[in-house]
């Protein structure tokens, strides 16, 4: 199945792909500098030109849907070639295609892009209460703690745990009062302050970040707490000496180098202060495609589907309009619950067709979130072995 897309040179492919193998294309991929659309196309492209016996089976059990983009015709050519090989399958053609480019594309110590940005994720959705707050706490706790290896089919590699900071960017204080702390009181320095007044002392952020459950963590999990003035950001931004919409870059940069990973919690909202949450997970100079970007939560109903819709367009607004590059790393599908019918797997499944971004996890309505909420516990330290502290691991393994 295709679609054709804005501007005709490329069209949309929807086929399947293993998952550890779409996970190493795209850890291979960032790791050279290119983009995803680029390998796909070389390793189709390369595949075409080989002859049909060079090609091994690769096993494809348990391929997942993918989507990526094709210059036009060329999944024609290659379903074309597919058919003259013996009726290889298109997704064993795919699968091929894939292994062999990743294969001759080795990468040596001297290759590797060295992140020299720490990783953002702005995780938003203006729409109120679909679990901004819950994946920013959860996919955090899972970057800080690092994954084992995975046996089995899938042998995926363990990650190490990173030092990350988490951002209460949100006015409500949810992420703060969760994780136990107190906000930041009026008139002390502040990421408001820091926003809207360039001339603060750059060091005196840093001081206000507080380490989370040290033993569980070892360290490696902190919060910037939100102000009690962060409600007057928006009103305040419109006032700000310079261009508003790196004030939160501005703000963060001082704290960047004591972090590999920093993950904003945003407001359910659109304004002045969003653009700049926006504009901060933007694709830095020689950033790999997918390091940063907006992580959204979602909701299976329909009003989520409109809610994302206008989300979409204010991230191509502010690209547009500051000339970046915001990469979409992914949706979660939050609260799922299949009990409640048609509507809810119906939305799951318009989630899943879009390809892009890809669904990076779907997180069931479990009350073992809302049980983390109430004592004030990460939800990894209070509920570790549960699907949701699971799903959060899963998504910390798709940003890989
Ligand atoms: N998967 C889940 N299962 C059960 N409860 C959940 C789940 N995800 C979130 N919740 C609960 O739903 C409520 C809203 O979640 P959360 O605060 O994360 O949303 P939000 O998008 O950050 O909200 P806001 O727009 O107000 O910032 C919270 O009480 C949270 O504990
Ligand atoms: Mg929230």
């Amino acid at each position: 199945m295709t679609s054709q897309k804005p501007g005709g040179e490329r069209e949309k492919v929807a086929s399947k792909l293993p998952a550890a193998l779409r996970q190493e294309l795209k850890t291979r991929a960032a790791q050279l500098g290119i983009d995803m659309q680029v390998a796909v196309t070389q390793a189709v492209e390369q595949w075409r030109a080989r002859p049909a016996d060079s090609n091994p089976t690769i096993d494809t059990s348990g391929a997942e849907s993918w989507n990526t983009h094709l210059p036009a015709g060329l999944y024609e050519a290659f379903k074309n070639d597919c058919d003259n090989r013996d009726g290889t399958s298109y997704v064993q053609g795919f699968a091929q295609a894939v292994r062999a480019w990743i294969d001759s594309h080795n990468v040596s110590l001297a290759e590797l892009t060295i992140p020299r940005y720490t990783r953002r994720l702005v995780v938003c959705n203006q729409k109120g209460g679909v679990g901004k707050t819950t994946i920013a706490a959860g996919t955090g706790q899972a970057i800080a703690l690092g994954l084992p290896a995975t046996t089995g089919a899938s042998k995926l590699p363990a990650l190490p745990g990173l030092r990350t900071l988490l951002v209460d960017y949100d006015p409500q204080g949810h992420l703060t009062s969760q994780l136990g702390v107190k906000q930041i009181p009026p008139g002390e320095e502040s990421l408001v302050t820091h926003m809207v007044d360039r001339d603060r002392v750059a060091g005196a952020l840093l001081d206000q970040v507080v380490e989370i459950e040290s033993d569980h963590f070892e360290g490696r999990l902190s919060l910037l707490p939100s102000s009690f003035d962060a409600f007057l950001l928006d009103s305040r931004l419109g006032s700000v000496r310079g261009p508003r919409e790196t004030s939160l870059q501005r703000a963060l940069a001082p704290l960047e180098e004591h972090f590999d990973v920093i993950v904003i919690d945003a407001p359910p909202n659109l304004g002045l202060a969003m653009d700049a949450g926006l504009y901060y997970g933007h694709r830095r100079k020689n950033e790999a495609a997918g390091a940063s970007g907006v992580l959204v939560p979602v909701e299976a109903e329909d009003s989520s589907a409109d809610a994302y819709a206008m989300l979409d367009s204010q991230i191509r607004t502010v690209s547009l309009d500051y000339e970046v590059d915001i990469d979409r790393l992914g949706l979660v599908v939050n609260k799922f619950d299949k009990r409640k019918g048609y509507v809810a797997t119906h939305s799951l499944s318009e989630w899943e067709s879009l390809g892009t971004p890809p669904v990076v996890a779907i997180v069931p309505d479990l009350k073992e979130q809302r049980e983390a909420v109430h004592v004030k516990q990460p939800l990894l330290m209070y509920a570790p072995t549960s699907i949701q502290a699971q799903r959060m691991r899963e998504i910390r393994r798709r940003l890989a």
